[in-house]
């Protein structure tokens, strides 16, 4: 078995203290989940938080003056501040930007959110650019061609180098006087490599354009800290990080937020409604119609005590170390090929690749009979597949709770996969 892989970091990622904590992983033993990239499982803490709160703070947060809304207001508000502590949205003293926390229901609609008040900001018109990546997921690529559509401005893709990166050139090139909006993934859900948003955070500034930088596959992975990224929007969901489904969160610089009109109105968002108009609330509420899922929004904050316990510095580390295996281990495999980066160095959770000859929904359905869970398929992000020549690949991706032997058994059952189809190894 070929790996770069030392004997003590082997030993490392053989060792599994994490799994104990995520009760569908323990009462699943047989279970080989390898898609994190889709949605992680919850640990306990997780669960327990999010039936707490129905148990002993259930009210409708905001409205009441009662104790029980005002704790679910609390869990609220306790949530924002510690979000953005987490991912280093803090002012000058250092005290989190809780105010610049807007909660959505996932970063889909955190990037819809921006993609329709954004443009209002920004004066977005014929002869203006878009910026993207033709590595976006879905989610951050169909909003902006709807609103280039919608404002006669054109949408512009960085391009990738044959590593599958976006080079400096390419950043110099396309960011330039004309754009208004740049948005790009920090983490590819499909490459899973990490583009260098400082740098092109730094280029929009430099042109005059914002910069928003899709969180969803980074945020879970790997330190984040919005003021070293330099960007203006973070979006990500809480359900990739072992948070609860469905709760989301936009981050965004508090003067933007506070120029920017809402996006969804209704109860909650106003200061005053009279028969011809409203007054906005300040922000975040201005965003948040309706009521919020306070629960969630605790369930996160629990999500986060947990990974603060482990250190994401640790998690990132056994992450990159199951990564690296993972990519070594089908690199083994004549019949696979793996699309995006041959280094696996460069692949933060996610892999994906080909087995020749074999449908991807094939070798995914065929391994679900051993229990081992992949994605097969377009990954949300047909752009960047038929960019690359593909219709659709097999995509494993790892979480700090998975082991060795996790990635063994995928192996093992890729091996089945080939000999089914081809009689043989
Ligand atoms: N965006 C999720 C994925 O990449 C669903 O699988």
């Amino acid at each position: 078995m070929a790996t770069s892989l030392t004997n003590a970091q082997l030993a490392a990622i053989q060792k599994n203290p994490y799994k104990q904590d995520f009760p569908l992983l323990a009462n699943n033993p047989q279970l080989t989940f390898l898609d994190s990239a889709a949605t992680a499982q919850r640990p306990a803490a997780v669960l327990d938080a999010q039936r707490s709160f129905y148990e002993t703070m259930n009210a409708n947060p905001l409205r009441g003056l009662y104790k029980l809304s005002v704790a679910a207001t609390q869990a609220i508000d306790d949530a924002r501040s510690h979000i953005a502590r987490f991912i280093g949205a803090t002012d000058e003293t250092g005290t989190p930007q809780a105010n610049a926390i807007v909660f959505t229901r996932n970063a889909s609609e955190a990037l819809n959110l921006l993609a329709h008040t954004l443009p209002q900001v920004v004066s977005l018109g014929p002869g203006d650019e878009v910026v993207i990546s033709i590595m976006e997921h879905h989610s951050n690529l169909i909003p902006w061609q709807q609103v280039c559509a919608a404002t006669g401005a054109n949408l512009v893709y960085l391009r990738l180098d044959e590593g599958h990166c976006i080079t400096p050139a390419e950043i110099e090139n396309k960011i330039s006087p004309a754009t208004k909006i740049v948005s790009v993934t920090h983490v590819s859900n499909v490459l899973g490599i990490q583009n260098d948003i400082a740098a092109i955070a730094a280029r929009a500034h430099e042109v005059g354009a914002l910069c928003i930088a899709d969180g969803a596959q980074s945020v879970p992975h790997v330190q984040v800290d919005v003021r070293a990224l330099g960007c203006d929007f973070l979006a990500f969901s809480a359900h990739k990080l072992g948070g609860p489904l469905g709760i989301g969160v936009l981050w965004g610089k508090p003067e933007l937020l506070d120029a920017m009109p809402p996006f969804l109105t209704g109860g909650e968002m106003i200061d005053s409604v009279s028969e011809t108009g409203a007054v906005w609330s300040p922000v975040p509420q201005k965003f948040e119609a309706g009521t919020q899922d306070a629960a969630g929004a605790f369930a996160t904050n629990a999500c986060l005590d947990y990974l603060e316990s482990l250190g994401m510095d640790k998690v990132e580390e056994r992450e990159r170390l199951l990564a690296r295996y993972l990519c070594e281990r089908l690199q083994e495999r004549k019949y696979i090929t793996i699309v995006g980066s041959d280094d696996p160095a460069l692949h933060i959770g996610a892999v994906s690749f080909d087995v020749s000859g074999i449908h991807p929904h094939d070798v995914a359905s065929i391994l679900d009979m051993s229990n081992v869970c992949i994605r097969a398929g377009h990954h949300c992000a047909q752009p960047l597949l038929t960019y690359l020549g593909w219709r659709s690949t097999c995509r494993a991706s790892v979480a700090f709770y998975n082991d060795k032997n996790d990635i063994d058994r995928l192996v093992d059952g890729l091996d089945q996969v080939w000999g089914i189809f081809n009689g043989s190894r």
